[in-house]
């Protein structure tokens, strides 16, 4: 496994440019974090979270054994104020990643995801071959105090010819991005509830 540096939210545009991915700890107020934890466990309590599918359009399907998160898409308009605070974090973040590299990011799509212990992703890419509107996959983590022997590690493989992969920790503000189209990745499983807000900027069709 290699170790991953976190860089520091201002060259997040020059990291994605040399590695096509970046890694950064406290992306957002620590009080922010908390409270998008807090409404995650509220809407998991109240049953507003739903079992994740895969695959798109015919070939939609529920299979816990490859993907056992529950999620709830955000809706811009409806945001609480902690949503709030993370969408205007990611727009300023789209908006400087197109300045710098010219991704054409246009809009971006998110939901809350909890993996309940267990719960795994298996390996797999962001961007549906047929449909390449995903650009750049972000997941931001909400778990204070998490522990490396809670498991729960995003494993992230590089494309190199060797193969070489990151484990990324869901520990509270991290927040990881990477080309949606050329990282391989799982989620392995927790021992502990794992909770985050999955992003991905799209490009419009
Ligand atoms: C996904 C995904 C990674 C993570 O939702 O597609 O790969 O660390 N999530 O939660
Ligand atoms: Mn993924």
């Amino acid at each position: 496994m290699m170790r991953a540096d976190s860089t520091s939210s201002k060259s997040i545009p020059d990291a994605i440019e040399q590695s096509g991915y970046a890694l950064v700890q406290s992306f957002l107020d620590p009080a922010v974090v908390a409270a998008l934890a807090q409404a995650c466990r509220d809407d998991n309590a109240t049953g507003k979270l739903s079992s994740a599918a895969i695959g798109h359009g015919d070939a939609r399907r529920l299979r816990s054994d490859i993907r056992g998160d529950r999620t709830r898409w955000f809706d811009e308009a409806e945001s609480t104020l902690a949503q709030s605070s993370y969408w205007t974090a990611m727009h300023s973040l789209r908006v400087r990643l197109n300045r710098r590299l010219m991704l054409g990011l246009d809009e971006l799509e998110a939901h809350y995801a909890l993996y309940a212990p267990g719960a795994r992703y298996a390996r797999h890419r962001d961007a549906f071959c047929d449909d390449d509107a995903r650009v750049l996959s972000s997941v931001l983590y909400l778990n204070s105090e998490w522990r490396t022997d809670d498991g729960g590690a995003l494993r992230l493989y590089l494309t190199d010819s060797v193969e070489k992969y990151l484990d990324i920790y869901p520990e509270a503000g991290t927040l990881v991005l990477f080309l949606s189209a050329d990282f391989e990745h799982e989620v392995l499983p927790a021992t502990r509830d794992r909770l985050s807000i999955a992003g991905w900027f799209r490009r419009r069709a």
